[in-house]
């Protein structure tokens, strides 16, 4: 497997840690803030500051050298009957999938599926390029397919669909949903794509219709596909264009904002 490194000239301490996989954008800065990070001999709590390259190896955290690991990106075709965790005292989780070498390199999802559901899950420790996948500024999409029972779904759903709305679907709960597509393929069997990740979202769109999913199937993520052939349980490495792919649509080259 090959794995990517992106590290430029000058970059500031957050991005090199976040593109160490040392967690999400807060959890770095809160870090850096409480002055476990060093430079050489100098204790740095500006998140900000700007590091040149030739200092990238003289970073610590609590003394320890920055793992410069480069960063690794998977895609696995999830199987059903599997939690999107690392570990579970009772059921599988998708940590079973992730090749032995690359266990203990900080991997966690992006996002997650539910127990049933099946599909593309990326997998990887840039912790940057994981927060910027799961907000929604970007707008990236997530494609489903959805098995449902009930009665067949029409034009009527698809437009509701497409002009966006608000669920109440929980005591006190109001959801504003963005447009979504939702495009028919028979009577039992439709694909909806949303721009967002809400919490158990395509059930709970597909509930408020009336309707109910009996089987979920993610089969593209932000422009990532599963490969031909890659069956459930399979994991593969992004190859170098669908990585550039995806930093482009979370504009990755973007400064962190302050
Ligand atoms: N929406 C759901 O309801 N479940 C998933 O697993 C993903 C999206």
């Amino acid at each position: 497997m090959t794995a990517f490194i992106c590290y430029n000239s000058n970059m500031r301490l957050d991005r090199i840690l976040a593109n160490s996989g040392y967690g999400t954008r807060s959890q770095i800065k809160k870090m850096i803030r409480s002055g476990v990070v060093s430079v050489g001999d100098t204790v740095v709590v500006d998140p900000g500051t700007d590091i040149t390259e030739d200092h990238f190896s003289n970073i610590t955290i609590s003394g320890g050298k920055l793992d410069f690991s480069s960063h690794i990106y998977l895609c696995l075709n999830k199987p059903d009957r599997c939690l999107t965790a690392r570990k579970d005292p009772r059921l599988p989780t998708v940590e079973q999938f992730i090749p032995q070498a690359l266990r203990g390199k900080g991997l966690s999802s992006v996002g997650r599926l539910d127990y049933h559901t099946t599909g593309v899950l990326l997998l990887t420790n840039d912790g940057e390029m994981s927060h910027r996948l799961t907000s929604p500024k970007w707008h990236l999409t997530k494609s489903y397919t959805v098995t449902y029972s009930g009665l067949p779904l029409g034009p009527e759903e698809v437009s509701r669909f497409s002009e966006g709305f608000i669920l109440k679907d929980k005591p006190g709960d109001r959801l504003i949903l963005a447009p979504a597509q939702l495009t028919l393929i028979d009577d039992t069997h439709c694909t909806l794509t949303l721009s967002e990740g809400k919490t158990h979202q395509v059930k709970r769109m597909i509930a408020s219709v009336g309707r109910s999913v009996t089987d979920l199937h993610r089969h593209e993520f932000a422009g990532i596909r599963l490969a031909a052939g890659q069956k459930p349980g399979e994991i593969r490495e992004l190859t170098r264009d669908e990585v550039v792919y995806l930093k482009s649509s979370c504009k990755m080259t973007e400064e962190i904002p302050r």
